[in-house]
């Protein structure tokens, strides 16, 4: 909405910027479409952006109009509304399968060796290509292999994207003839076989593509992650995320616990420790409080080893179940470098978890595995114990925190 007294706006434009990774400058991201004649526009172009949890990724809108709105700098000149939803299924393959129906016949001899060429669109109206079926020689009604795609590569992630598709008939010297083409999205194809995934092929007057099969769940990104400073990267990671998550806490007061290690006097194991070494009272003063304890820790107790999750999600699950409320949420920030020891009372531990005000972070540094974490995510598959499943997804986990203490620590 743009409060403007003197003209309607011939033409506008919203311009979206991003900043930098490094001096932090405002680069153009790009641009909606124009729309004319409105003090009230509805842009329709959606921008994707990465996602980094735990970054503050700043976003600057300008509005563009044909001459600049004159007036007073600093004067409220209308209210940009800003929709974001999470694209969550990135990671996410999809398996296609597609046949064809009486194309058309291109060959002199025999009938057509169709293939199809799938493309993706670009914000910018161009097609970029991301797959090609097999030829099925001499045929006009064609059963292509089923095929696995991530749906990255398909749209992006959007699923209302257009998806191009060309029909060829494969010729030997290279000069295959188009047959036709269709569009569709991800939505569209994600409805399976059924009516709404039939194809008129333009060009030919009764030639059908239907999709036989969709759906599969993702392959999870690995997750492999190295780095000889790993202290330095719990550090690191702790920093990130502790300065994004502190602007949610109003008094910036966290109890900070320690799990896997040997305390001092008698070395016995620990799974949940206070990290300033004050068990009646694990408060640290902001994130800084909390740094400043876990190199205090360090000095004292010895890391050990198994990474035991449970109890500490269990002590915060303790304090989340003793405020009915409303009142107040619970974040449980883990970093950790290991594998999961108790994955079985873990999952039992969040499961149990589920009904209750809180969440947990999962932030992996190291070179360790992290199969576990994907699991635990519960992103993919509602996480269960013994038959009951979590009644909502409280597992956020992150594995790979871009910013580095020593520039390139990690090959
Ligand atoms: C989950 O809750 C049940 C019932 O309160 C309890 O018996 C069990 O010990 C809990 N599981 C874990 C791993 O803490």
């Amino acid at each position: 909405m743009i409060k403007n007294d003197c003209y309607v706006p011939l033409f506008t434009v919203c311009v979206l910027y991003t900043q930098a990774m490094g001096n932090k400058e405002w680069r153009e991201f790009g641009r909606t479409e124009v729309i004319d004649n409105t003090l009230n526009p509805d842009f329709v172009r959606k921008f994707i952006l990465d996602y980094f949890f735990e970054e503050r990724q700043n976003l600057r809108f300008d509005l563009r109009l044909e001459k600049p709105l004159g007036g007073i700098p600093g004067k409220k000149c209308g209210t940009v509304i800003v929709k974001a939803e999470e694209l969550n299924n990135c990671r996410e393959s999809v398996m296609m399968q597609f046949c064809g129906n009486k194309l058309d016949k291109k060959d002199f001899f025999g009938k057509s060796d169709p293939f199809l060429v799938f493309y993706r669109s670009n914000e910018d109206g161009t097609f970029t290509i991301c797959h090609k079926t097999e030829v099925v020689k001499n045929t006009l009604n064609p059963v292509w292999q089923a095929f696995k795609i991530p749906v990255r590569a398909l749209c992006n992630g959007d699923y209302d994207r257009t998806i191009k598709i060309e029909v060829y008939d494969w010729d030997r010297d290279g000069s295959h003839d188009f047959i036709g083409e269709f569009s569709t999205s991800y939505r569209e194809l994600s409805r399976g076989q059924s009516q709404f995934n039939v194809y008129e092929v333009s060009c030919w007057e009764s030639c059908v593509l239907s999709l036989c099969t969709t759906g599969n769940p993702a392959q999870p990104t690995s997750l492999h992650y190295m780095s000889p400073y790993q202290l330095n990267a719990y550090a690191m990671a702790l920093k990130a995320v502790g300065e994004i998550i502190q602007d949610y806490d109003s008094d910036k007061m966290f109890p900070a616990l320690g799990f896997g290690a040997k305390l001092p006097p008698d070395g016995r194991v620990s799974h949940e420790f206070a990290l300033n070494g004050n068990p009646q009272n694990p408060y640290c003063a902001g994130i800084d409080g909390v740094m400043e304890a876990y190199y205090q820790s360090l000095k004292s107790v010895q890391l050990y080893g198994p990474t035991n999750f449970s109890p500490v999600i269990n002590h915060v699950a303790r304090y989340a179940s003793s405020v009915k409320d409303g009142s107040q949420y619970f974040v449980l920030l883990i970093i950790t470098d290991g594998v999961i020891s108790d994955m079985a009372q873990t999952k039992e531990s969040i499961v149990n978890a589920s009904c209750l005000p809180m969440s947990i972070i999962i932030v992996g540094v190291g070179p360790a595995e992290f199969d576990a974490m994907v699991e635990l995510d519960g992103d993919e598959v509602r996480i269960s114990s013994r038959g009951r499943y979590a009644e909502r997804d409280i597992v956020q986990h992150c594995c790979r925190p871009r910013t580095s203490v020593h520039g390139n620590d990690f090959p």
